[in-house]
C-alpha cells in the first residue's frame, strides 16, 4: 500500500476502496447522509468557500494541501496511516502476537463499542460549535473553526469506514445512528456528558479545542496501540489532525489572555468590561468549568471493564511502548485520586490494572498544565500579578468518586449547600456569560480583529493574518 491518497475516487481514501465493492457501495450509500447531516447540522454561516487543508498524504512530510474550497465540496475521506507489517500487539494478554488484520470474535462487541464511544464525539463537536461562525472575531478565527469543523467531520469517516468493514450488519445500522443522534437533543443525545454541553461563544469553543478535544487525544492516544490494527492505523492519522485542533484552543486562550492583560495594564484596572474585554476571573470560571467536565470523560478513578480492554490488547496506555514495565500489569500497583476516609481528597492503592483510567486522566491532567503556565507566562510578561489554575480533581465532577460529594476549586470538601452558595465564584455565572456574548460581534473583514482577542503572532500556511481567509455567501 502506498501512503498517497486517491482522490479520482467518489469517496478518497488510501484503503484501496477501488478493490471492494461491496464495502464501496455500502459507504456510497451512506455518504449523501452524511451529506445531508453536515447540510443540517454543519456550520450554518452561509460561505462561498474557506481557505482549507486538505490530507492528500499520509506520511510524515508535505501531508496536506491548502487551498480555498466550498465547504460542502470539501474530499472527506478514508486515510489509515501506513501499515507496519511487523506490527506486534504491544500490551496485555496477546502481547508480542502479530498485530490483529480482521476483528476477533470474541472481542467483537467491545471493539464495536469502542469505535461507537469514539465516532460519536466527532460529529457531536460539529453541533456544538454550528452557530459559532455568526460571531467570529476574525476571518482567520473563522477558518479554523471550519477547518476543526471540516476534520471533525472526516474523524466521523474514519470511524464509520471500521463499521462499515469490519463489522458487517450491526457496524452499518451503528454508523446510522450516529448520524441520527444529535448533540443536546432530549430523546437522541450524544453519549458522552461533555458533548451534549452547549459551546455559546468564542471563549468556550477555545477552551473547549484546549480541554475537549485534547480529551481526545489521550484517548486516540490508547486506541491507536490497540492490537486492531486498522483501528490503531486509523487512530495514528486522527492524531495528526487533531494536533490542529488543539492548537487553535491553546493560542486562542494565549490570545484572549493577552488582550485581558494588555487592557489591565493599560487601564489598570482589573475590570477590563468597559473596554471590551473579558475579565481574568471570568476565563478562570470557563476554565474550571471546562476542564472538570472533561475529566469527568475519563470515566470512574478505577474500572474493571477498562482492565479487561488492556488485557484483551483492545485499549492501551499512553504511549504504551515507553513504559518501563511488563505491559501486563498482573501484579502491580498505582495511586488513584479517591476520598479519604477522614474525608479530604488523596490518593489510594489499587492494582495497577483497575486504575488505568487515572493513568490516562493524569497524563492528560499534566498535558493541560503545560497550557496553565504558558497563560501564566504570559500574564507574567505583561506584569500582571494574577495567575490561572488547574482546579481540583474533586471539582464540579458527575462521574466517579468526586461525583457524589462537592469540592472547592481547591480540593476541600464541602456540602452541596454551600457549593450551590458559591457557585457563582467558580463557574460561569449569567451575567459572565451575557457580558462575553455581548462581545461576539462578528469582524470579518480582512486583517480587523475583535476588541477581547489579541491577532494572532502568525496566518496560516505562511499566509498574513491579513488575508481572504473565507469568502462569505
Ligand atoms: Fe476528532
Ligand atoms: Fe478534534
Amino acid at each position: 500500500m502506498t501512503t498517497s491518497i486517491d482522490y479520482t475516487e467518489k469517496i478518497p481514501n488510501n484503503v484501496d476502496l477501488a478493490q471492494d465493492r461491496r464495502l464501496r457501495r455500502a459507504l456510497e450509500s451512506w455518504q449523501p447522509n452524511f451529506l445531508q447531516w453536515w447540510k443540517d447540522m454543519g456550520p450554518a454561516l452561509p460561505t462561498r468557500d474557506v481557505y482549507l487543508r486538505t490530507a492528500v498524504n499520509v506520511g510524515s512530510e508535505g501531508w496536506a494541501h491548502f487551498g480555498h474550497v466550498p465547504m460542502d465540496q470539501y474530499r472527506w475521506g478514508i486515510f489509515l496511516a501506513q501499515r507496519d507489517a511487523g506490527r506486534q500487539i504491544a500490551f496485555g494478554a496477546h502481547k508480542g502476537e502479530p498485530a490483529w488484520q480482521q476483528v476477533p470474535g470474541e472481542y467483537r462487541a467491545e471493539l464495536r463499542r469502542l469505535i461507537v464511544v469514539q465516532g460519536d464525539t466527532e460529529p457531536a463537536s460539529v453541533e456544538q460549535q454550528r452557530h459559532l461562525g455568526f460571531s467570529a472575531p476574525s476571518l482567520l478565527d473563522l477558518r479554523n473553526l471550519f477547518q476543526v469543523n471540516v476534520e471533525e467531520g472526516r474523524h466521523l469517516w474514519a470511524m464509520v469506514y471500521l463499521l462499515h468493514a469490519y463489522f458487517g450488519r450491526e457496524g452499518r445500522e451503528e454508523a446510522e445512528e450516529l448520524l441520527h443522534r444529535s448533540s443536546g437533543s432530549a430523546d437522541a443525545p450524544r453519549i458522552l456528558g461533555a458533548f451534549n454541553e452547549q459551546t455559546p461563544d468564542w471563549l468556550a469553543f477555545f477552551m473547549f479545542t484546549y480541554f475537549t478535544d485534547r480529551d481526545g487525544k489521550f484517548q486516540l492516544g490508547t486506541l491507536k496501540e490497540s492490537g486492531f490494527d486498522p483501528l490503531s492505523r486509523t487512530c495514528e492519522f486522527m492524531l495528526k489532525e487533531e494536533a490542529h485542533h488543539m492548537a487553535v484552543g491553546t493560542t486562542g486562550v494565549d490570545r484572549v489572555v493577552e488582550r485581558t492583560a494588555q487592557l489591565m495594564v493599560e487601564h489598570d484596572t482589573d475590570d477590563v468590561r468597559p473596554f471590551g474585554g473579558i475579565p481574568l476571573d471570568v476565563v478562570q470560571r470557563y476554565l474550571n468549568s471546562h476542564y472538570s467536565v472533561s475529566l469527568d470523560l475519563f470515566g470512574s478513578e478505577t474500572s474493571t471493564n477498562v482492565a479487561n480492554y488492556f488485557t484483551a490488547g483492545l485499549k492501551g496506555r499512553w504511549l504504551e511502548e515507553s513504559r518501563q514495565d511488563d505491559h501486563v500489569l498482573g501484579d502491580g500497583t498505582v495511586l488513584v485520586d479517591a476520598l479519604l476516609d477522614d474525608g479530604s481528597v488523596g490518593r489510594t492503592e489499587v492494582p495497577a490494572l483497575v486504575g488505568l483510567n487515572t493513568d490516562l486522566r493524569h497524563e492528560y491532567t499534566a498535558d493541560c498544565m503545560n497550557g496553565v503556565n504558558r497563560w501564566n507566562r504570559i500574564l507574567d510578561n505583561a506584569g500582571v500579578g494574577q495567575r490561572l489554575h488547574l482546579p481540583s480533581v474533586a471539582f464540579n465532577r458527575r462521574v466517579g468518586t468526586f461525583g457524589g460529594i462537592a469540592a472547592t476549586p481547591e480540593g476541600t470538601v464541602i456540602s452541596a449547600a454551600e457549593f450551590d452558595r458559591r457557585r457563582g465564584e467558580w463557574l460561569p455565572t449569567d451575567a459572565d456569560r451575557s457580558h462575553v456574548r455581548s462581545l461576539m460581534q462578528p469582524v470579518l473583514e480582512e486583517g480587523k480583529i475583535a476588541s477581547w482577542l489579541a491577532p494572532p503572532k502568525k496566518g496560516v500556511d505562511g499566509r498574513p493574518f491579513e488575508y481572504d481567509y473565507v469568502h462569505l455567501a
